[in-house]
């Protein structure tokens, strides 16, 4: 959450911040700003809301200077305003911010009792006095950011930028990513490595604890202790057309439609052609874990419910699944043979990466399921599972839940291979028909324009509730989540089952019940529980398949036939109609569909 870019270029520096932003906006829309330093002196601007409202500003009132730093907020500490928008400052010094300073309110009342003159509600606005303390103390700009930094308790990523000198930035990281990239004669700063795609390839990542000087010479990296250390340089390829909409109206409506293409290479890059599963660096010794603990956020923690279902009924292994922010502060036992599993198509979840820090302490073998092989879950990894579905970029997840789901039901294989719970034969035609998966995802997608029919009446509800059975269940929680965080539309998910424990309460003919439900052997069950709806004046939209659709599409409000698809795998098949309607009913709202209220991508505070 907030994305911050620094750059020490050769040219006018303010259009570079602004294009780095637009490739950092998914992390917050809240406000932007920049700050340069132009013939020495420091001055920035800020606009509210999206990052176009600052281009326009730089438009009237530009900003000149070779020197600059940016932010794009998503709000924690004070409303979305100007005077809450960074880059914050004291008179000689800037700073943009990612993470939380916890102790800013001691730290606050310290600095107002000094006379320091605060103009903003934020938590950052404290680093900037209290460098702006030490610069008065006469110190140079490297030790009052490093006083300052000692000072500071939290998360943060930062970034100073100092009146009077030209070729200097500052960067620190405490649990909140950053990257330094080097260019020919100028330097770089961002949150990750695609703000600084088009400006260079070549990327050092801070460690935890790091502090980086950077000047247009280069950058010298110092642990939290102050000792100089050794940082690679790594060279990054990311694919620049993955980062633009490609002829779509949104990036979520690209990244739904690049979902067979994007899990073919992640199975192409797990089963080998003859067909076994090939997990990297050594993969994992199943045969000595005795159950799983799987650890995620929203809907990555979907994924990992669903693939308790695979793991334990393909391999016979019991799988605990946690919420991350309930997991790290419950300090659960983790016994013997446990094998800890993180989810994050991120990789740099707060709570995620907090919990599988809980369990490296705890001597744990971590072993991640991630999209962004550089984040900071992966790189604290003990293995490493990408996910392979490229940058995404809308704030709901659709190609990463997917491709999650592909790799953890290879995990689910593998394991069952490994401790002998599946015969060869099966092994052979479940892997056969997770690599058909691909092909049968073009046939759902070809269901769309009836879906945008569907989701134009879906689009009229207040409240809509999902119903799912077996592995079915987590789906319509993804399907409830999908929706209501991009159309607004109040929705949730429940086991069919447990319907009539309470929530069959809410069913009236206002409230659409979508009912995702392969024709499986939980069909009838399923059926059962939707009849028990419909009896109750319920409006059911049934997403089901053909035989589905002859046995119980009759008498429903709607039916959705998807594909025919194997039972075990029609979790990564029925996300794509629940993705679909979610997408149609907030284009039908007119919803920001890729930058939805009050949500960012990556959420870097707890
Ligand atoms: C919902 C969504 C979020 C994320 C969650 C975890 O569409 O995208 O619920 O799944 O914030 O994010 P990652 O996977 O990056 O850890």
């Amino acid at each position: 959450m907030c994305g911050i870019v620094g750059v020490l270029g050769d040219h006018e520096v303010a259009p570079i911040l602004v294009e780095a932003l637009k490739r950092l906006e998914y992390r917050g829309y809240d406000s932007a700003g920049i700050a340069t330093v132009n013939a020495g002196r420091l001055d920035r601007r800020r606009a509210v809301g999206k990052l176009v409202n600052l281009s326009d500003l730089l438009v009237h009132d530009p900003l000149a200077g070779k020197s600059g730093i940016g932010h794009t907020r998503w709000a924690t500490h004070g409303a979305p305003s100007i005077a809450n928008a960074h880059p914050h400052r004291a008179r000689r010094v800037a700073v943009v911010h990612n993470g939380i300073i916890e102790n800013f309110r001691a730290l606050r009342d310290e600095l107002v009792a000094q006379g320091a003159g605060f103009e903003s509600d934020t938590d950052t606005e404290t680093v900037a006095h209290l460098a702006q303390v030490f610069l008065d103390q006469g110190l140079a700009p490297r030790e009052a950011a490093e006083r300052t930094l000692e000072r500071l308790e939290g998360a943060f990523a930062l970034l100073f930028l100092f009146e009077g000198e030209d070729d200097l930035m500052i960067a620190a990281r405490k649990g909140s990513p950053l990257a330094v990239g080097h260019g020919e004669g100028e330097m770089f700063v961002g949150s990750d490595a695609i703000a600084l795609a088009p400006l260079t390839h070549r990327i050092t990542y801070l460690e935890e604890g790091d502090r980086a000087i950077v000047t247009r010479a280069g950058a010298q990296f110092f642990d939290d202790q102050g000792r100089p250390v050794n940082r690679e340089i790594r060279t990054i390829e990311i694919d620049a057309t993955r980062v633009e909409k490609g002829g779509y109206k949104h990036f979520m409506a690209k990244e739904i439609a690049e979902q067979p293409s994007v899990m073919g290479d992640a199975l192409r890059h797990y089963i080998s052609e003859s067909g076994e599963i090939v997990l990297p660096g050594g993969g994992i010794d199943f045969t000595r874990v005795s159950r799983l603990t799987m650890v995620a956020c929203g809907t990555a923690y979907l994924a990992c419910m669903t693939a308790k279902y695979w793991i334990e009924q393909l391999a016979g292994l019991p799988v605990d699944v946690d919420i991350a922010s309930e997991f790290r502060y419950r300090e659960p036992p983790i016994p013997e043979g446990t094998l800890a599993v993180f989810v994050s198509q991120s990789g740099e979840t707060a709570d995620t990466l907090a919990a599988l820090r809980y369990c490296a302490d705890k001597a744990q073998r971590i072993v991640s399921v991630v999209n962004v092989p550089e984040s900071s879950i992966a790189r604290e990894s003990d293995l490493a599972l990408p996910i392979l579905a490229g940058a995404e970029i809308s704030v709901a997840s659709t190609k990463g839940f997917t491709c999650q789901l592909a790799v953890l039901a290879l995990v689910a294989l593998e394991a069952a291979r490994q401790r002998g719970t599946l015969d060869a034969p099966t092994l052979a035609r479940h892997i056969e028909d997770l690599r058909s998966m691909p092909g049968r995802l073009n046939a759902a997608l070809a269901t769309e324009p009836r879906t945008e029919a569907i989701a134009r009446l879906l689009s009229e509800a207040t409240d809509v509730l999902f119903l799912g059975r077996g592995a079915m269940y987590p789906l319509a929680l993804e399907g409830a989540l999908k929706l209501k965080e991009i159309s607004y539309i109040h929705a949730e998910g429940y086991a069919s089952g447990e319907l009539k424990h309470g929530p069959i309460a809410l069913v009236d003919n206002t409230v659409p019940v979508i009912v995702l439900a392969p024709h499986d052997r939980l069909f009838d069950k399923t059926v059962s529980n939707m009849q028990e709806v419909m009896a109750r004046g319920g409006k059911v939209l049934l997403v089901t398949d053909a035989r589905g659709a002859a046995e119980a599409g009759e008498g429903v409000w709607q039916c959705l036939a998807m594909p025919e698809v194997p039972e075990l795998f029609a979790p990564i098949l029925y996300a794509l109609p629940a993705q679909m309607l979610a997408y149609h009913t907030a284009v039908a709202k007119g919803t920001d569909v890729d930058q939805p209220r009050n949500l960012a991508k990556s959420v870097t505070v707890e």
